[in-house]
C-alpha cells in the first residue's frame, strides 16, 4: 500500500495527530498477556511479527513527514538533544550506511541510494532531499553523518561504545524521548543510565540484557518492546520539557480520558555496526489513544487487565498515578472477564 503522509500534522500545541484505521491495526500493541513484569523480551528484528510495524529494518509510516518537522523544531529549540562524542565518529558513518541502505530496500518508491565508489547520492523523496557525499568525509554533508540521516527517520537513536565489558551511551538524536535526557545520561554505563528503573535491577534483568548485547553479532538484528502512557499525542515528553507537558495530567477527566491519553510504544531496535563495533539503538514511538485501542477487542481487554494489575513500584515509575483510575474505568465496561490467548 502506499503511504499518505500527513505533513501538517502536529504533535505539540494544536495537537492534530490522528490515526486512519489502517494505522491503528499496524501499531505495536506490547502485551502478549493479560499481566505485565519486566523481563528480557528480546528478539530477532526479522521480518513479520504481528503487526505490519514490524515489516521493515526501520518502519515508515503515514506519520513520517510531520515527525521529521517536528524533530527539526526540537532541534531549534535545543541542539543538544542530538548529541555524538568524538570518538564516535566511525559509529556515525556505519548509522548513515546501515539506515539509508534499509530505507532504499524497504521503500524504493520513496528513497534510493547510488554508489559510485565512495561517491553516493542520496534520494529522499517524502522530504524532497537529494544530497551527495564523499563516504567517510564528513564536511561533504550539511551536517554530522549521525544527525544527517537520523534527522531523515521516524524515532530516537543512541550509540553505544563497548568497551571495558560494559557498553557507555556515548551518543544520540534524542527528540520523541519518555522523560529521559541524552545531556544527563551520555557517557554511561548500561546500568548506570537504568538506574531509576524499579524492580529490574533486582530481578538481574539488566545484567541478563547486558550479557546479550555484549555478543549481539553483526547482521542479526535484534529487538523489543517497551511501553508507558502519554497525555496528549505529544512526541517530545523530555524532562527538559518539563513545564510544557507535565501539567497536561492534571487535565484528564472521566469526559475526555479515552481522547487524552495515549498508550506509547516503542519499538526497539538494537544492531551491531561493522566498522566500530558500537551498537546503534533505535526506539521508534508509536501513539494510540485509549479510544483507538478500546477499537480492538482484543486490545482493550488487555489493557484494561494490565493496568488494574501493574505493580505499584511501575505506576509510579512511569508517571500513571493521576490518571490510571480514570483509564481503568474506561476501559472495564469492555472487558468480559474472560482470559484472553497468549499473543498479540
Ligand atoms: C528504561 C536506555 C536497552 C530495559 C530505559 C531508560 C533509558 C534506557 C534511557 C529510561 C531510564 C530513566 O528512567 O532515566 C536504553 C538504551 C539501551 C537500552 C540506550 C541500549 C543498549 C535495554 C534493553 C533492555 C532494557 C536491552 C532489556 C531488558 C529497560 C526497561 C526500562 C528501561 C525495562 C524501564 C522502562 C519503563 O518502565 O518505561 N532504557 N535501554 N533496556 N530499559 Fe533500557
Amino acid at each position: 500500500m502506499t503511504l499518505q503522509f500527513k505533513p501538517s500534522e502536529t504533535f505539540r500545541d494544536t495537537f492534530t495527530y490522528a490515526k486512519t484505521a489502517e494505522d491503528i491495526l499496524r501499531f505495536p500493541f506490547p502485551f502478549p498477556e493479560d499481566e505485565y513484569m519486566y523481563s528480557v523480551n528480546i528478539e530477532p528484528h526479522v521480518k513479520g511479527g504481528p503487526t505490519a510495524a514490524f515489516q521493515a529494518v526501520f518502519d515508515i509510516d503515514e506519520h513520517y513527514v510531520a515527525e521529521c518537522r517536528e524533530r527539526a523544531k526540537v532541534l531549534a529549540e535545543d541542539p543538544k538533544r542530538c548529541q555524538v562524542l568524538p570518538h564516535m565518529m566511525a559509529a556515525e558513518w556505519d548509522t548513515l550506511e546501515l539506515i539509508m541502505e534499509s530505507l532504499a530496500a524497504d521503500y524504493p518508491e520513496h528513497f534510493t541510494l547510488t554508489k559510485a565508489g565512495d561517491l553516493w547520492t542520496w534520494v529522499n523523496r517524502p522530504l524532497g532531499l537529494q544530497q551527495s557525499f564523499t563516504f567517510g568525509k564528513a564536511e561533504t554533508l550539511p551536517c554530522p553523518p549521525f544527525e544527517f540521516i537520523t534527522r531523515q527517520a521516524q524515532g530516537d537513536f543512541t550509540l553505544q561504545d563497548q568497551r571495558e565489558d560494559n557498553l557507555f551511551v556515548d551518543g544520540g538524536m534524542v527528540t520523541t524521548q519518555a522523560d529521559w535526557s541524552l545531556e544527563f545520561d551520555i557517557g554511561m554505563t548500561f546500568h548506570e543510565w537504568h538506574g531509576p528503573v524499579p524492580l529490574a535491577h533486582e530481578k538481574g534483568v539488566f545484567d541478563r540484557a547486558l550479557k546479550y548485547l555484549m555478543r549481539l553479532q553483526c547482521g542479526q538484528p535484534v529487538r523489543r518492546l517497551n511501553w508507558t502512557m502519554t497525555v496528549n499525542p505529544r512526541l517530545d515528553t523530555s524532562p527538559e520539557n518539563y513545564p510544557v507537558w507535565g501539567p497536561d495530567k492534571a487535565t484528564v477527566t472521566p469526559e475526555n480520558v479515552a481522547e487524552k491519553v495515549h498508550l506509547r510504544v516503542e519499538l526497539q531496535t538494537l544492531f551491531r555496526l561493522p566498522r566500530s563495533n558500537a551498537i546503534l539503538f533505535g526506539i521508534r514511538c508509536y501513539l494510540t489513544s485509549v479510544a483507538d485501542i478500546a477499537r480492538v477487542p482484543k486490545w482493550r481487554r488487555r489493557l484494561h487487565r494490565v493496568l488494574r494489575d501493574l505493580h505499584p513500584d511501575i505506576i509510579g515509575y512511569k508517571g500513571l498515578p493521576r490518571y490510571r483510575q480514570m483509564v481503568i474505568d474506561h476501559l472495564a465496561p469492555f472487558d468480559d472477564g474472560v482470559p484472553t490467548s497468549r499473543g498479540i
